[in-house]
């Protein structure tokens, strides 16, 4: 009776907040109209009207012929604006005149502002049609003759059917490739050089590799779905987040040069991005389908990867500033049960002195698995304010989680804030008929924050601050289950019985799952391993191709409902609504579910990285978060996801860190060790060093598997420590690097093709990567390894140079070198040319190694000469505040250091090391002579120390002769 009270007053309430949002509603119902399923019949358009303006074009499009409705209604008249936004961004905007679309508001992400001179003569892309068929194609104004960058005429060309997904449903196995525009269908296509190098377009775990696949010869190499959805970390299957964005890099063999360009189609909509070569055709294309929205196309023309990326970068907004502490190693599990744990951990670590920045904790903080609480009995509100204190103290941080859905209160007389004032301040999703939509998470049945909503804002950052007086002091945020998830489909909580649920119960669960390879001899029984009589661990006869490609066409998932909307996309659940909110719930403002559900994770990390400036005034924000979209990095960082302990996916998160390089959130990392089932010494002591080189470095650990803290075996606790050095001694130029990224869009991490561009045996390399231009990182990634191959770009025109012990590499220009690789052990390379800022005492956190002093490291190319930069500030000021840019060069025994900006440096340079020089007879500071050096000739290193070289001087000079 309670219970019915309650929920016949949240409908009151939220059907008056309904009612002047309802007309936009319209659109959902589609009645039973029946669609052909095929797009060959569908006539394409006419342009007319055309108008040109100052920045480009607009003009009418017009439907050429009798509807073909295949997966919707045909929209009769289209608008086409075209922009030459800048000098090498175009923007080309095809919509439903009667704006009737889905199209993405300004208020989530900001466009780039009209031009305010006219790029239509200059700019370095030129926008091409034909009016009747009505097609479109990009050309580079400096090689109108070159294939397009991008070109619609793809109806002309020879094509095979893409096959279908599901034998039996044959909807989306349909030939040809018209311009359709659609309620719910749009569909355009692209020719693309044969076999050219596509990157993008995830988010995704590639069979490939970190370059799609574009298929050979008569086939289909890439469905690529974008659906969030909260899913293991499959391979080849649509998961958390959405990304439309390519990087074209186009090699042309004949002249031996390269050009990159890049497509962004900014759409929220459910598709599928079909990558494919038909049968004899030569030429490759790429196809957007989807279900919703219009087409917004923004045109980059590089023409390098990095500025392809940067230029990106301008159109969506460039990624947020990082506390320099968030570069710190940060240690979670789902498991650490109560505030005694946390404080082990910390302890442990200490004892062990391996590093640690950033204690977390997972849901099991939570009171009934409720956001914003803490469990009064496990962590009581006291206990954790004086561990969160301590940490405090000794430069440590602590971050906790925070869950998408909100726990429905029970009953009258269960008190729980984040609900109930979530209720009154009509912050929640909707059903269709106004009331709240339910769904079940942890805490049982959840309600979903609109981020639409007038009043989410102000609420969510209430729940945040409230959360800190509970004692809960974090220093950053962790968003989870924000696709959003939820583990019943369809408006499964509304009306339901609530007594039915309770919060979910995991206690008691084991995981039961070990690494390839797994040694019991070596390392003990590992538990029920055996099914089908095969051992789960057993070792494959090739580790890296144990996991299986999706089949083209296997259309997919059992589950597949073809229902609705018409097209189907190849959600990896099937049916949209799947383990996710019902496609039909209602947003403030009238958007539903099925427009804007790729977008829920990153309005949840605006809403949450502005709460966190209104908490910590004058502060950078801290987050990472799983579901991302397009701008995500303006407000948060991101890991991979719930990935396994399995070498495979060890090798796996190299591609992930490469491709969010591309998306603009720089700031990523995989949970390190594994989290889905049991780690080992091995994989944990290659992984631990690996991520130590990729910019966000956390290990985290599920509930029941082993535990893989660093300290828990000693050669782990070893390799860490040697990897954390490393990478606590190189954080100016991370640093430096994200300070580019803040500012120019430049990816901190590089494939290795972006920085050699001519050399196609780098273009699908995705085992070795680049920490901005410099630094080269080969790892090892099979068990039992003790070399490792790795290649070395540059075809023998570049020294490479081994970091920890500066000996030249004797490279193989042709292919790979096999290095030594013993465990503990990871390979990392300096290139010629550069002169690095590094910390000369990494200490036990990153306060305390940035108050230590600085040292040089100079790798002298063979014509003697490097440069370098950095950046300097106070590493936490929001928005930062003054900054100091250190430029280094050196040549002919000299090496410059020149200084500008306000940032007072009060750390000195105490060593500067020169490799690639001969025996010199003196050194000289500014022309006094500095006695403390040595020469190493094998190395060809100079070590100058005990120096003073101060920071804040406009100009040093240092000497060697
Ligand atoms: C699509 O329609 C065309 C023309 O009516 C027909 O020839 C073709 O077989 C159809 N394809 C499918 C997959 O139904
Ligand atoms: C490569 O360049 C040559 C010479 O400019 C040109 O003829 C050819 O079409 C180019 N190839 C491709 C695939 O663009
Ligand atoms: C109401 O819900 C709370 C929280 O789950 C529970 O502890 C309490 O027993 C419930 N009260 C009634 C009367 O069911
Ligand atoms: C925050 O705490 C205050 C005081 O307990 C409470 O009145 C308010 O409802 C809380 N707000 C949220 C969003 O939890």
């Amino acid at each position: 009776m309670m219970l019915s009270a309650i929920l016949a007053g949240l409908s009151l309430t939220t059907t008056l907040a309904w009612a002047h949002t309802s007309s936009l509603l319209q659109r959902q119902s589609t009645g039973t109209i029946s669609h052909s399923m095929n797009v060959t019949n569908c006539p394409g358009y006419t342009l007319g009207s055309l108008a040109e303006n100052e920045y480009g074009l607009t003009a009418q499009l017009s439907l050429a012929g009798t509807p073909c409705n295949a997966f919707g209604t045909d929209i009769m008249d289209l608008t086409i604006e075209v922009t030459y936004q800048s000098q090498t961004t175009l923007h080309v905007k095809i919509y439903d005149t009667a704006n009737q679309q889905f199209t993405i508001p300004e208020l989530v992400i900001e466009r780039p502002p009209t031009p305010t001179e006219s790029f239509t003569g200059s700019s370095d892309l030129v926008f091409n049609y034909d009016p009747s068929p009505f097609a479109f194609w990009i050309t580079r104004r400096s090689d109108p003759e070159a294939m397009p960058i991008f070109d619609t005429r793809i109806t002309s060309l020879p094509s095979t059917p893409i096959p279908p997904f599901n034998t039996s449903d044959p909807r989306t196995a349909f030939d040809g490739f018209p311009l359709v525009f659609e309620d719910q269908y749009l569909q355009v296509a692209s020719a693309l050089p044969y076999g050219t190098n596509i990157y993008g377009l995830g988010e995704v775990i590639a069979s490939s590799g970190f370059r799609r696949d574009i298929g050979t010869d008569g086939g289909v190499g890439t469905i690529q779905t974008l659906w969030a959805r909260d899913v293991g970390d499959p391979i080849d299957q649509n998961m958390y987040g959405s990304h439309p964005i390519y990087l074209e890099h186009r090699f042309n063999e004949t002249t031996n040069t390269s050009s990159s360009s890049g497509v962004l189609l900014l759409s929220s909509a459910g598709s599928d991005i079909v990558l494919q070569t038909p049968d004899n055709s030569k030429v490759s294309l790429i196809e957007y389908r989807m279900i919703g929205g219009i087409l917004d196309f923004y045109f980059f023309s590089g023409p390098t990867d990095m500025e392809v990326i940067a230029q990106y970068g301008a159109t969506i907004g460039y990624p947020m500033w990082q506390p320099a502490w968030g570069f710190g190693f940060h240690l979670c599990r789902w498991g650490y049960v109560n505030i005694s744990e946390d404080i082990a951990n910390v302890a442990a670590m200490r004892a062990a002195n391996i590093p640690l920045e950033v204690q977390w904790n997972d849901i099991d903080l939570y009171h009934a698995f409720r956001g914003f609480t803490t469990d009064p009995v496990r962590f009581p509100g006291e206990e954790l304010q004086q561990f969160i204190e301590q940490l405090t103290t000794n430069h440590q941080h602590y971050i906790p989680i925070v869950d998408a859905g909100i726990g429905a209160t029970l009953n009258a007389t269960d008190v729980y804030y984040p609900f109930s004032d979530g209720v009154t301040m009509d912050t929640f999703i909707k059903n269709p008929d106004g009331s709240l939509y339910l769904g079940q998470v942890w805490p049982g049945y959840s309600a979903f924050p609109d981020w639409f909503a007038e009043n989410t804002q102000a609420w969510w950052t209430e729940a945040l601050t409230n959360w800190t007086e509970l004692g809960v002091n974090f220093s950053g945020i962790w968003l989870d289950m924000n696709e959003a998830s939820s583990f019943c489909s369809y408006s499964c909580g509304t009306g339901a019985n609530f007594s039915a649920l309770k919060p979910f119960s995991v206690i008691g669960a084991v995981a039961t799952g070990y690494p390839e390879c797994y040694n019991e001899t070596l390392w003990g029984p590992s538990g029920n391993m055996t099914i089908n009589g095969t051992s789960t661990n057993s070792c494959p006869s090739e580790t890296m191709e144990t996991l299986k490609k999706r089949g083209i066409g296997a259309g997919g998932e059992p589950s597949v409902n073809l229902t609705s909307p018409p097209y189907a996309i190849h959600n990896g659940y099937g049916a949209v609504s799947t383990n996710t909110l019902a496609t039909n719930a209602t947003h403030y403002g009238g958007y539903v579910e099925l427009d804007v559900h790729n977008m829920f994770g990153m309005m949840e990390e605006m809403t949450t990285h502005l709460a966190l400036q209104t908490i910590f005034q004058g502060k950078r924000p801290f987050l990472i978060s799983r579901s991302t979209f397009p701008s995500s990095g303006k407000w948060t960082g991101h890991w991979l996801g719930d990935n396994y302990s399995k070498w495979q996916y060890m090798y796996l998160s190299i591609q992930g860190v490469l491709q969010f390089q591309i998306y603009q959130i720089p700031m990523v990392g995989a949970d390190t060790c594994g989290f889905n089932d049991n780690t080992d010494e091995e994989l944990c002591n290659r992984w631990m060093q690996l991520a130590a080189f990729t910019p966000f470095y956390r290990n985290h650990n599920t509930y029941g598997a082993l535990p893989q803290e660093p300290y828990r075996w000693d050669s782990v606790a070893n390799a860490s420590r040697i990897a954390i050095a490393a990478r606590y001694s190189m954080l100016p130029y991370w640093y430096t690097l994200f300070a580019n990224a803040s500012t120019n869009g430049l990816p901190p991490v590089r494939a290795l093709f972006y920085e050699f561009p001519i050399e196609p045996e780098l273009f699908n390399v995705d085992r070795q990567w680049l920490i901005g231009s410099d630094i080269l990182v080969t790892p090892v990634l099979t068990p039992g390894a003790t070399t490792v191959d790795g290649i070395f770009p540059g075809r023998g025109t570049v020294v490479w140079r081994d970091w920890w012990t500066h000996a030249v590499v004797d490279a193989n220009p042709d292919g790979n070198t096999t290095l030594s690789a013993p465990i503990s052990h990871i390979n990392v390379h300096i290139r010629d040319s550069s002169i690095l800022l590094l910390h000369q005492e990494p200490a036990y956190t990153i306060y305390e190694t940035r108050e230590g002093p600085y040292s040089l490291l100079v790798s002298l190319n063979k014509a003697g000469t490097a440069l370098g930069n950095a950046y300097v500030d106070d590493g936490e000021s929001y928005p930062p505040g003054t900054n100091r840019i250190l430029n280094f060069s050196a040549s002919n025994g000299e090496l410059d250091i020149e200084s500008t900006g306000e940032y007072p440096i009060p750390q000195k340079v105490e060593t500067v090391t020169i490799l690639g020089v001969q025996q010199p007879t003196g050194v000289t500071l500014n022309g006094d002579t500095i006695e403390g050096w040595t020469y190493d000739g094998a190395n060809e290193e100079l070590i100058i120390s005990n120096l003073s070289i101060e920071l804040n001087a406009a100009e040093s000079k240092l000497c060697w002769e």
